[in-house]
C-alpha cells in the first residue's frame, strides 16, 4: 500500500497528528461500549485473549527495545497499579543472554511494533525454547503486542494484541508508542476488572477518561504546533538537553530524549528526577534547557522542586505541565501546556509536546526528519 504525505513535510508530522484516530480506534477496538458498571453480563474489555493468558498470573515480565521499551515501562507502572501484578520490564538484547530465573506463573510479554526486531524474536525464542523443557504447562503465557500481526512476531507467539496505528514510515515512532500505551491500558484494566483490583466506579472513571484522550490529543496539536514551532529559534545552538519525569512519566522523559537524539542528533538524557542530585545536575548551566514533566498527582510537587534545583544552576527550564501561575508555573521559563487529567492517563498527553519539540528543532536544522543517520525502522539484526 502507497502512504502519502497528504500536505504535511514529512511523515513523522503526519503520524504525529494521526494519534487522535489511532487511539480512537483502540478505544473502539479494545472497549466494549455496550459495559455498564456493576452490569456482570458484559465485560469492559475485550482483546480476545484466551483465559489461560489470565488465570493465576503471579508476575510479567516485558521485553523489548527502543520506543517499545519506553511504552512497556508505563505498561508496567499500569500492570502494577491497576492490577496489582508485580512486573519487569527488560531490554530484549539483555534479556535473550541474561534471562531471569524462570519461576511459575509467569506471563512474558513481547512488545515489538515491527514485529521483526532480532534481539525481541530472540529474547521470546529463547523464552519459549526454556519453557518447553521446563515449564511445559505455561507454554500459553506469552503475549505479544504489535502493530503487525502479519509480522515473524505474529507467526511465533499464540497471542497477539494489535496496536492498530497502521503504517509507521517515520523512523522515529510516535502513533505506534501512543498506539502500545493503549494497549497496555486495555491490558492492564482488563486484568484489574478480571482480578478485582479496581472497583467498577474507578474502572468507568478511567475509561470514561481514556474516552476523552483524541480530543484533548486534538485541542494540544492545534493550540502547540505553532507555540512549539517558534520556541525552538531558541535552541539553535543547543548541544545538550534534559528531561525529567517522575512515576508514570518518568518513561516519557526517556521517550522525550529519544526523539530528540534520534531525529536532532543533540545529546539529550532522559531522568527520574529524583536521581538528577546524583549526577546529571554537574552538568547544568545556561548552555543546558531542562525539559520538566509535571503533571498532577503523586509526584507533582516534587518534580517541580527537582525543577526548582535545575533552575538555581541557571538552566532555561521548560515545563510541560497543566499549572500556568501560581509559585508553579512561575519557574518556567517557558510553558507547554497539557490538560490535567488523571495522573494514570497522563503520559499519553505529556509525549505530544515532547514530540512536537523533537520534530521542530531537527525540521528547523534541515536534517532528514523521516530517515535519520545511522537509523533503521526495524533493525533486524543482532
Ligand atoms: C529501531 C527504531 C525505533 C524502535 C526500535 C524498536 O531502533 O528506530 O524507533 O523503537 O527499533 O522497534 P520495534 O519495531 O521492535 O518496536
Amino acid at each position: 500500500m502507497m502512504v502519502e504525505k497528504q500536505g504535511f513535510k514529512h511523515f513523522m508530522l503526519k503520524e504525529i497528528y494521526e494519534q487522535p484516530g489511532v487511539v480512537r480506534d483502540c478505544l473502539e477496538a479494545y472497549f466494549n461500549s455496550d459495559w455498564i458498571a456493576n452490569d456482570s453480563n458484559v465485560a469492559p474489555i475485550n482483546l480476545g485473549l484466551p483465559p489461560e493468558i489470565y488465570n493465576d498470573v503471579e508476575q510479567i515480565q516485558i521485553v523489548a527495545c527502543g520506543t517499545s521499551w519506553h511504552a512497556a515501562l508505563i505498561g508496567k507502572y499500569l500492570l502494577e497499579h491497576l492490577a496489582q501484578i508485580p512486573t519487569q520490564v527488560h531490554y530484549a538484547s539483555e534479556f535473550r543472554y541474561a534471562p531471569s530465573p524462570l519461576t511459575p506463573n509467569t506471563l512474558i510479554i513481547g512488545v515489538t511494533q515491527s514485529g521483526e526486531t532480532a534481539d525481541t524474536l530472540a529474547a521470546l525464542e529463547m523464552e519459549k525454547e526454556r519453557r518447553k523443557e521446563q515449564q511445559p504447562k505455561f507454554q500459553a503465557r506469552l503475549l505479544g503486542i504489535t502493530n503487525r500481526p502479519e509480522s515473524s512476531l505474529g507467526r511465533m507467539l499464540p497471542n497477539i494484541i494489535n496496536t492498530l496505528a497502521g503504517i509507521e514510515i517515520g523512523v522515529a515512532a510516535t502513533k505506534t508508542f501512543v498506539a502500545q500505551v493503549m494497549a497496555f491500558y486495555a491490558l492492564a484494566l482488563d486484568l484489574a476488572y478480571l482480578r478485582k483490583t479496581v472497583s467498577s466506579a474507578k474502572l468507568q472513571e478511567i475509561i470514561n477518561g481514556l474516552r476523552q484522550i483524541p480530543g484533548e490529543i486534538e485541542g494540544l496539536l492545534e493550540t502547540q504546533e505553532k507555540y512549539i514551532e517558534e520556541l525552538v529559534h531558541e535552541f539553535n545552538e543547543t548541544k545538550d538537553f534534559i528531561f525529567l519525569g517522575r512515576g508514570i512519566n518518568f518513561p516519557i522523559a526517556l521517550e522525550g530524549a529519544l526523539k530528540l537524539k534520534e531525529i536532532s542528533y543533540i545529546h539529550a538524557e532522559g531522568y527520574p528526577a529524583g536521581e538528577m542530585k546524583h549526577g546529571p545536575i554537574a552538568l547544568l548551566d545556561e548552555k543546558v534547557p531542562v525539559v520538566a514533566i509535571a503533571m498532577p498527582g503523586t509526584v507533582y510537587e516534587k518534580v517541580i522542586s527537582n525543577a526548582q534545583e535545575a533552575k538555581a544552576r541557571d538552566s532555561r527550564l521548560i515545563g510541560v505541565t497543566p499549572i500556568r501561575d501560581g509559585e508553579a508555573g512561575d519557574i518556567f521559563n517557558d510553558l507547554i501546556p497539557v490538560p490535567a487529567v488523571d495522573e494514570l492517563l497522563s503520559p499519553i498527553l505529556a509525549v505530544i509536546p515532547l514530540q512536537l519539540l523533537a520534530y521542530h528543532i531537527a525540521a528547523r536544522r534541515g536534517l532528514d526528519v523521516d530517515q535519520p543517520r545511522n537509523l533503521a525502522k526495524s533493525v533486524t539484526v543482532e
